[in-house]
């Protein structure tokens, strides 16, 4: 259940709290995000209750929202994550995420990245997932170099086309993503001919925002059917593989419709891998669906202006966030859903909400909104946009209000633009 309402007064809540107080408590005031931690560390319950009795890792995709309130809150649920860099990986041992459950996609992932997340904590991570036959000796080489053992993951690419955006399917053949499925052979031959390296497992992530289960439990079919050929093969000669990764991508309702709940993504696996020996580890990588529908982007109108385009009226709506604060609409042609921080019953008329930022992506597209406005809440912003904002144009990051149990329970902010200028200027 989403703890944003509407009080009987008009205004905005969120658990609670009104928006309009939480412009008040924010340094800079807008834009800032404002996120629910409690509605976030439910996503992870609801997504490890449907693993039932098995055993089952929920590791968090930092990459969707990378805030240490937000990382301490999930891993205090039994939250791993999957990391993409080094300096991802740092932050989630930082806030407290277990190394042991912790894994790492990335197709290019530098030697510094590998020495660190081989040797990290007592014993490395739980899995770096290879992405291609030729990062097995790198890893090779540096488990070598740093006197450890790595434990690796191959990720697969099952050649599975996700119905989402072509710039977020990873899983189709022309992805540069993971290792093709008919190199699977090689890739376990030539895993088994370095000592360093300890296979565990084999994975799949098709894409992100997949709105029905279909695809992914095809992903996941043919992920265990391959699990189980490796498996035999190992077992037979004394090793043996101890889990599966069946990637993220869980989608949500950005206005839209979306039929499958995260849950409904855990079920789907469920029975496409009852063949898999109980003790096998499950491994899920969402980020979206945790942190998405649980974070907003409150930003204030800065002025209207009216122009004529082609005989027709066209009216503008410039509001104090932009594409620097959240990029999915410039770079997806994303469309949030944008609510009133308070309610009004005065007529209303077709509006383009755009930023102050100089490119015409900056738009967040088309609303039916009041003459008058104020305050403006972006919904669905909890993943995907602080971690893909930017200082473009000379423009601050946003602020953080984070919200625990109806109150605000910390805030993150980011460099000044006064500190950007100093930073701009000085050279070492
Ligand atoms: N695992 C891997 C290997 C991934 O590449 C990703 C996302 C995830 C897990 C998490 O996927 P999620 O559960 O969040 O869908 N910036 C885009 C989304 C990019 C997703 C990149 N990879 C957006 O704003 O829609």
């Amino acid at each position: 259940v989403s703890r944003l309402q509407r009080d009987s007064s008009g205004g905005l809540t969120l658990q609670g709290v009104p928006l309009e107080a939480l412009v008040e408590r924010a340094p800079r005031g807008t834009p800032f995000y404002v996120y629910d931690l409690d509605s976030m560390t439910d996503e992870v319950d609801a997504m490890r209750a449907a693993f039932g009795a098995e055993p089952h890792l929920v590791a968090y995709a930092v990459k969707a929202n990378s805030a240490g309130p937000i990382l301490r809150a999930l891993a205090s649920r039994g939250a791993g994550a999957d990391v993409v860099s080094g300096a991802e990986l740092e932050l989630a041992v930082a806030a407290g995420v277990v190394p042991g459950q912790i894994v790492y996609s990335g197709v290019a992932k530098l030697d510094d990245e590998l020495d660190r997340a081989l040797s990290i904590g007592w014993d490395g991570i739980l899995a770096l997932q290879a992405e291609s036959i030729e990062e097995l000796p790198r890893i090779a080489a540096r488990a070598r170099a740093v006197g450890r053992r790595g434990r690796v993951s191959l990720r697969l690419n099952p050649d599975i086309e996700a119905d989402t955006h072509s710039y977020i399917a990873t899983g189709h053949d022309e992805a540069k993503f993971g290792i093709p499925i008919e190199d699977l052979g090689d890739a376990i031959r030539l895993a088994g001919s370095h000592p360093e390296i300890e296979l565990v497992g084999l994975g799949s992530h098709i894409g992100s925002q997949l709105t029905t289960t279909e695809r992914y439990a095809e992903a996941a079919e043919t992920i265990v059917r391959r699990w189980l050929e490796v498996h035999a093969d190992l077992s037979s000669r004394g090793g043996g593989l101890r889990l599966v990764d069946f990637g993220g991508g869980f989608g949500i309702d950005y206005g839209a419709g979306c039929d499958a709940r995260p849950a409904d993504f855990v079920v789907a696996l469920r029975e496409r891998s009852r063949a898999l020996p109980p003790d096998v580890l499950r491994v899920v990588e969402p980020g979206r669906s945790v942190v998405a529908s649980h974070g907003l982007l409150v930003t204030r109108v800065v002025m209207q202006k009216r122009t004529l385009a082609r005989a027709e009226q066209r009216r503008w709506v410039m509001v104090d966030a932009g594409m620097n604060d959240l990029l999915r609409p410039a770079l997806y042609g994303a469309s949030h859903r944008i609510d009133l921080v308070r309610s009004s019953s005065a007529p209303r008329s077709a509006a383009r909400v755009v930023g102050p930022v100089c490119e015409s992506s900056d738009d967040f597209g088309s609303y039916d909104l009041p003459e008058q406005l104020d305050l403006l809440a972006i919904r669905d912003a909890g993943a995907y946009g602080f971690t893909m904002a930017s200082e473009y144009n000379g423009r601050p990051l946003p602020c953080e209000l984070f919200l625990r149990g109806g109150a605000v329970a910390e805030i993150l902010v980011p460099r000044s633009a006064a500190q950007w200028v100093a930073d701009r200027l000085r050279s070492r």
